[in-house]
């Protein structure tokens, strides 16, 4: 055992005073550095118009979503839920004109329903998603989209609903991107058709049973 002798204690002690100092940084110099706040008048010369704070400068690059006051970016046109689709969507870094490549809008708008929705308004949008069926507890249900109401909607108030959150569901905002949210519209906007058909005509049947045998020989390689 070592036994400490006054003259290691005093040494231990500076020590630890110099290391507090350190670790809690005793200079001020850049807190009270010359420098200018946002909408600061600019005393230091550098700028002829004495402001602190630049224009944009021409040509830059927007990072992320610039959230523009718009139909497209909010779901509403002059503070009513808009019922006009947008012309074009940027999916997966891809521009999709939705006029002639719905079918790629709605794949994407299918997996991301499938990631962000289906858990709990189910994988046909009825509300009974696999988490509400194992004992998923809420006020309310996940809503069923094949309502009057919901079949009624504008295509504006389900983009609303997933930016904002409705009643007890929250936002879906920070999982899905605001296009990939305009396919999601556009996939449950094809689900409430496909559960809403009366009947069907003699080219859709046609048409199905023409689809059913493309599909049956890429089932069985499923399996
Ligand atoms: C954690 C579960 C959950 C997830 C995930 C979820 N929802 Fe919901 N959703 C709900 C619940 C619960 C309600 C009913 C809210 C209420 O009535 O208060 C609801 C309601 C809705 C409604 C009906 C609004 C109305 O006018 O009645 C729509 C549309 C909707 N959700 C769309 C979506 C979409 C699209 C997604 C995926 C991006 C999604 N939800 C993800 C639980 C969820």
């Amino acid at each position: 055992m070592v036994k400490w002798g006054s003259r290691q204690k005093v040494a231990k002690l500076s020590i630890l005073v110099f290391a507090s100092a350190v670790v809690s940084g005793c200079h001020t110099d850049m807190w009270y550095q010359a420098k200018v706040t946002p909408w600061d008048q600019d005393e230091s010369g550098i700028f002829k118009d004495g402001a602190s704070s630049r224009p944009i400068p021409k040509g830059a690059v927007a990072q992320g979503w610039d959230k523009l006051d718009d139909a497209h970016s909010t779901g509403f046109e002059n503070g009513k839920l808009t019922n006009k689709f947008p012309a074009k969507l940027t999916l997966d870094g891809e521009v999709v004109d939705t006029n002639t490549d719905m079918v790629k809008v709605m794949k994407r708008g299918k997996e991301r329903f499938h990631i962000a929705c289906s858990h709990c308004h189910g994988e046909l949008g009825d509300g009974n998603g696999m988490i509400t069926q194992r004992g998923f507890v809420l006020k309310r249900k996940p809503a069923n989209y094949h309502t009057d109401r919901l079949r009624q909607m504008p295509v504006g108030h389900f983009f609303d609903v997933m930016t904002h959150g409705y009643g007890i569901m929250l936002s879906q905002a920070s999982r899905v991107e605001p296009d990939d949210r305009w396919a999601i519209v556009a996939y449950i906007r094809a689900l409430q058709s496909s559960q809403h058909i009366k009947e069907f005509s003699p080219e859709d049947k046609k048409l199905m049973e023409e689809a059913a045998k493309k599909a049956a020989p890429t089932e069985e390689a499923h399996h």
